[in-house]
């Protein structure tokens, strides 16, 4: 991996996220810009990535340090950018090492951008970041914070640990989902009761975001049918070239999106949280205070997409449910997820405990995959993106079953 470290005070942090690259392994060549080296000097590079260091394409000549470094790298990582390196790289400059390394190279490229607000927003660095990221550059952050100048905003580089699952997640894992059309719900419904109220719930929609993102990455195309979601959520499901956002607010709307997307996919993953009710009927107008009385709301039942789902599926398509259940051990866990999993009828349901603390709006996750036999296929703990993949991983583990099975002339799909 290569890190390129252009000129700001962040490169404080960068020696920290070196430190990390390192400590997980990987081979790491730092590039520092010259103006770089009044911040973070040569010998702190050289001692933490523990291979030499140099900001010239004139040392190393005979190596062509300049091109062996790019044409090796699996991923180079600017950090800190400024807003000098983002315009330097939108424009193709080759006048230093890092450069030409970045011309060289056909790696991804995570840009982790540190600046003073007025810069991160001035039409010059947003017209170079847009060029960057419409080649394919992945940018994380800047972060909301204090600067260096005792004044506050977006301009302060990311931490050194979330630049490094950015950077992790770039680089090109194995497209073993290739050619499969997936579908993914997130975020939670909403159920109007007047034109300002709705009955909701807590779900950010993180979960089924990184559903959708590690299908996409694994070389699936995916419809990403999103209800409501937290602020920034589905930002990078947005810019990924093979997953396409749908907005379904209600739990009728979801239903709808749901079964047209099912006509076309191989696989629908229901992660949304979904209203079990809706108001039966909806004002028009603000509800108001009623004296001192109490409020009663007639509640109907909202259609259950997933059950739905499992019910009309095509041959050869896969069902996959997500339940979050309340549950004080693990064999009740466990028995709470057989149970809805039948109910549905689904081929694999993920199940994870939730309550006040856990579960919600967190990074981290822990779930277990049930098949369609009952067995607990998987186990998984770790952040909601391992969780995406595991089950990505149970879902080719069932569908390679039902193709042996169809060979074998057995029932495409066992029941339980
Ligand atoms: N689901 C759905 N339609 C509904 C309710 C839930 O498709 N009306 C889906 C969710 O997207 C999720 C799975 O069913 O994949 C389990 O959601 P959950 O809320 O746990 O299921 P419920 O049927 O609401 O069960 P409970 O009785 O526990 O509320």
């Amino acid at each position: 991996m290569v890190v390129g470290v252009s000129g700001g005070v962040a490169a404080y942090k960068s020696v920290h996220l070196v430190r990390l690259l390192v400590l997980a392994g990987h081979e790491v060549h730092v590039v520092p810009t010259e103006d770089s080296l009044r911040f973070v000097g040569t010998s702190t590079w050289e001692s933490i990535s523990r291979n030499s260091v140099t900001t010239s394409v004139h040392d190393d000549v005979a190596q062509v340090r300049h091109v062996a470094l790019g044409q090796a790298a699996d991923l180079i990582i600017v950090a800190p950018a400024t807003a000098n390196t983002l315009a330097r790289m939108a424009a193709g400059f080759a006048d230093n090492l890092l450069g030409t390394t970045l011309l060289a190279s056909t790696a991804p490229v995570v840009v982790a951008p540190a600046m003073h607000t007025e810069m991160w927003s001035h039409p010059a660095t947003r017209h170079n970041v847009d060029t960057l990221r419409a080649r394919g550059v992945h940018v994380v952050g800047p972060a909301d914070g204090p600067l260096t100048g005792g004044d506050s905003g977006p301009g302060r580089m990311s931490e050194p640990e979330e630049i490094l699952q950015a950077a992790l997640a770039a680089v090109p894992g194995d497209a073993d989902l290739a050619g499969l059309q997936v579908a993914v719900s997130t975020g939670g419904t909403r159920e109007p009761i007047d034109p300002v109220r709705f009955l909701g719930n807590r779900s950010s929609g993180r979960q089924g975001a990184d559903v959708a993102l590690a299908a996409a990455r694994r070389g699936a195309d995916v419809r990403l049918l999103a209800a409501h979601v937290g602020d920034g959520v589905l930002a990078e499901a947005a810019r990924h070239p093979r997953i396409t956002i749908e907005h379904a607010g209600t739990a009728v709307e979801l239903r709808d999106a749901a079964l047209s997307a099912a006509v076309e996919t191989d696989v629908v993953v229901m992660v949304a949280a979904v209203a079990d009710y809706r108001v039966a009927e909806m004002s028009d107008r603000k509800l108001s205070k009623q004296g001192d009385e109490g409020l009663s709301l007639d509640l109907v039942q909202n259609p259950d997409i997933l059950a739905t789902l499992a019910r009309d599926r095509r041959e050869g398509q896969t069902i996959v449910g997500f339940a979050a259940e309340t549950a004080q051990t693990d064999d009740e866990l466990i028995a709470k997820g057989r149970a809805k999993r039948r109910r549905k009828g689904v081929d694999l349901l993920a199940v994870n405990a939730v309550g006040w603390t856990k579960g919600f709006e967190s990074v981290d996750n822990a779930a277990l995959v049930l098949d369609a036999q009952d067995n607990v296929l998987t186990r998984v703990q770790g952040s909601k993106r391992d969780v995406a993949n595991a089950l990505w991983d149970a879902v080719l583990t069932v569908r390679q079953r039902t193709r042996t099975e169809s060979t074998l002339g057995e029932p495409s799909l066992p029941e339980t």
